[in-house]
């Protein structure tokens, strides 16, 4: 039986707070939260969330780091303590992607894309259960592209292929101890993703058939604080977003081959 987590009163660590998707987590849990920490590295970005939310009762606190870093992971540790705040939530949201060829990436990009959306997902995770209180309940945001291997984003989809498949193993392994764990898996959502994945000298991703899968950042947010509150280990929000993602899970992986070398040739 899936634990379901509270959100009433919550003690929150959203990372990537400071736009997109994570700003959204803090403005729907603000008024409900007992206090939010609010992750990322842009500080100007974070105050501007925070005052956004000043008419609400939860305290909310930014913190500056570069979750790409140990440095920056352990910031947030340190961060905690010094203020005191013992969280009952961890939403690993920060993340980004990198549209392009792979030979054609740079190595700094592609580090980065696995330090943020791999390692510090997973490191977070790890140095936050001990000192979670119980009960608690850990959101992460993953992808519809980790049902998928993507030619021209494949070190993303891999990425959140991995996020996806911690987060059902950590479901189960963390139920007993109290732990909620659900992952998200949106489509496209009109955020900064897309800005922060074009290459300076690059295209835009292909959006053949993305109008059909897009919904505002508010209900992908919704329906993954829903999916914690009910303890669903993983959501793809959206009806379309859903329909595609049991598309892509099913269909042969000869044929989906074929699909996928037709579409990058296409370009
Ligand atoms: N938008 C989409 O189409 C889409 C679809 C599926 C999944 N997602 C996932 O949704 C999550 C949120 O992305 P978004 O769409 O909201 O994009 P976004 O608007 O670009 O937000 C990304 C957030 O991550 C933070 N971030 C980036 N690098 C960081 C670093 N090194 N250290 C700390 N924070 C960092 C950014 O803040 P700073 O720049 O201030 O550090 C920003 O707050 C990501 O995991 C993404 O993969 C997005």
């Amino acid at each position: 039986m899936a634990n379901r987590f509270h959100l009433e009163k919550c003690r929150a660590v959203i990372t990537g707070a400071s736009s997109g998707l994570g700003a959204e987590f803090a403005r729907q849990l603000a008024p409900q939260a007992d206090t939010l920490v609010l992750v990322a590295r842009r500080a100007e970005a974070l105050e501007a969330v925070k005052d956004g939310l000043s008419i609400f009762q939860a305290k909310i606190l930014c913190c500056v780091a570069d979750l790409a870093t140990d440095a920056g992971r352990n910031t947030v540790m340190t961060f905690l303590a010094m203020h005191d705040v013992t969280p009952n939530l961890l939403i690993n949201n920060a993340g980004m992607g990198d549209y392009g060829r792979f030979t054609s990436s740079t190595a700094d990009k592609t580090r980065t894309q696995i330090e943020l959306n791999i390692t510090a997902l997973t490191m977070l995770t790890h140095a936050m259960l001990p000192k979670l209180a119980r009960p608690a309940g850990v959101l992460n945001v993953s992808s519809l592209a980790s049902t998928l291997p993507m030619p021209e984003l494949a070190v993303y989809a891999a990425s959140k292929a991995y996020v996806t498949s911690f987060s059902e193993a950590m479901a189960i392994e963390l139920a007993p101890q109290n732990v909620t764990v659900s992952c998200v898996c949106p489509g496209p959502t009109p955020t900064n993703f897309s800005k922060t994945a074009k290459r300076d000298d690059g295209s835009d991703t292909n959006r053949d058939g993305q109008t059909l899968l897009r919904i505002p950042p508010s209900q992908v947010v919704a329906r993954a604080l829903l999916a914690l509150k009910r303890g669903e280990a993983c959501v793809f929000p959206g009806m379309g977003v859903s329909l595609a993602s049991c598309l892509f899970r099913h269909t042969p992986k000869k044929i989906m081959r074929w699909l996928l070398r037709r579409r990058l040739g296409k370009e």
